[in-house]
């Protein structure tokens, strides 16, 4: 006899050790062995509750269960391969601690929903993790935009000097992007919040199981409706690592131009010691490892849901062993998230702003041919004929090497008569910061207000 599996009993042959490995899921399931316990005291609960099992034989499962709990968090569990998955580990280990009456725990259930609602749990545990540990992110992005909301600083298209901005504009510009990150985690709860248990297999079951109780012991908004979705689907997960892939990407932008303002010929940041490596070989180097370790860790979040999702995308219903490869990219994501979200805290926290450097770029750089031009216009001239006679102004500045407020009154009056005095002061990139007032701009003004609000916003959320 080779019935040595707990499906085993159809089976007369066992397979080779390697196909065993193959298979089995253990090595990274393992990351969900707290939320299956739990899972299983739920179900065991309940199946109590409805009379499905006798007391006797539950309460016998519970304490069991509750003795695995201790000894996981003591680290005193050991799983083995033979066992395949995690599932199936934690069964063995009841039995060993209660004998056979562990085989009554899976009643009216099956390892497709089991595993399904571990992985639910699993998410719903970390969701506010993620949230919090972006929320801090922001808190450091508020506090140096408030500290910085003068600075002065080029703002780019092309990465070409487009027109002075607000530093603290600028930092602001990532609190609004992790925001949105934030309400899509938020968002994520909802569907992960359906618990599939009670599915068992695919088609429910002829038990009188009661899937409302089970839900809301394990603190589910609601079981599914539906049994074949819930054992088939992973939208919640894709769901998460697509969040996790945008706000992997939104920090790995920040982290581009963190590294680019860290080189000699930018020079407006300088990263605490804490944050940068040394070289080997030059003694002179100071590199933004961690920024580029962010910026590369993004490559494998985006991995991971394209992973997923070619993994679920030609999948009939219902479950299919290939649903077995959802954990390992999920487990990766959050445990690549988190501390990178760690570490661009700390960064932004302790590193130096070069105001001078920002301002000194502004300087002579024509990134006030906008308000040159804006000025004509609102002495009548049509803005379009602005524009070129300012490039024209430009193109001969550029040559001669003269900045526009460096061009004397007498010129700019044979453009225009109606030309003043107070073209210089317009010409001012700090003046030409503040005047950008418009809702949502980078004038002072506007500004503060942003972080006004954010401040309101963080503060309702002071978790
Ligand atoms: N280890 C499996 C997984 O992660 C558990 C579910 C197995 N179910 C099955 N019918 N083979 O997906």
């Amino acid at each position: 006899m080779a019935v040595k599996r707990m499906w085993g009993g159809r089976f007369e042959a066992t397979g080779a050790k390697w196909v065993e490995e193959f298979g089995a899921s253990i090595t990274f399931d393992q990351q969900m062995a707290e939320e299956d316990l739990e899972g299983s005291l739920a179900h065991v609960t309940m199946l109590k509750k409805t009379k499905i099992l006798s007391a006797s034989d539950a309460d016998q499962i519970i304490a069991g269960l509750r003795k695995l709990q201790k000894q996981l968090e003591a680290g005193e569990l050991t799983f083995t391969v033979e066992n395949e998955d995690i599932h199936m580990n934690l069964e063995a280990l009841l039995t060993k601690e209660i004998g056979p009456v562990a085989g009554k725990l899976h009643t009216a259930r099956s390892r497709n929903d089991q595993v399904a609602t571990d992985l639910h749990l699993y998410v719903k545990h970390r969701l506010p993790h993620v949230i919090w540990a972006i929320r801090d992110l922001q808190r450091v992005l508020v506090e140096k935009a408030e500290e910085n909301v003068e600075t002065i600083m080029p703002g780019y298209t092309h990465l070409q000097h487009a027109q002075p901005i607000s530093y603290g504009h600028y930092l602001m510009a990532y609190f609004q992007m992790l925001q949105r990150d934030v309400e899509r985690f938020e968002f994520n709860k909802h569907h992960t919040d359906l618990m599939p248990l009670g599915a068992a297999a695919l088609a429910g079951t002829t038990f009188p199981i009661d899937r409302k109780l089970t839900a809301q012991l394990l603190d589910f908004q609601a079981p599914y409706a539906n049994s074949l979705d819930a054992v088939s689907d992973r939208d919640f997960v894709l769901e998460f690592l697509a969040n996790a892939a945008i706000l992997m990407t939104h920090l790995s932008r920040l982290c581009e131009e963190i590294i680019l303002w860290c080189s000699y010929e930018f020079g407006y940041l300088e990263l605490d010691d804490q944050y940068a490596t040394g070289s080997s070989i030059m003694p002179q180097k100071k590199n933004p490892d961690m920024a580029e370790l962010v910026r590369g860790k993004t490559g494998r979040i985006n991995g991971h849901l394209l992973g997923l999702l070619t993994t679920i995308k030609g999948l009939p219903l219902a479950y299919n062993k290939d649903l077995q490869e959802d954990k390992e990219g999920l487990f990766d994501a959050v445990k690549t998230i988190m501390p990178s979200l760690k570490v661009m805290t700390g960064m932004l926290a302790t590193a130096r702003v070069n105001k001078a450097k920002m301002a000194q770029a502004t300087e002579r750089d024509f990134s006030n041919a906008t308000e040159l031009a804006d000025y004509l216009a609102t002495k009548g001239v049509p803005f379009r004929q602005a524009h070129a006679i300012v490039g024209q102004l430009v193109l001969e500045g550029l040559k001669t090497g003269t900045t526009l407020q460096e061009i004397p009154l007498a010129k700019y009056q044979e453009i225009d008569p109606a030309i003043g005095e107070d073209v210089y002061h317009d010409l001012q990139s700090k003046v030409a910061v503040e005047r950008r007032n418009s809702l949502g701009g980078t004038g002072f003004t506007q500004v503060r207000h942003q972080i006004e609000v954010a401040k309101h916003l963080l503060s309702q959320h002071d978790d």
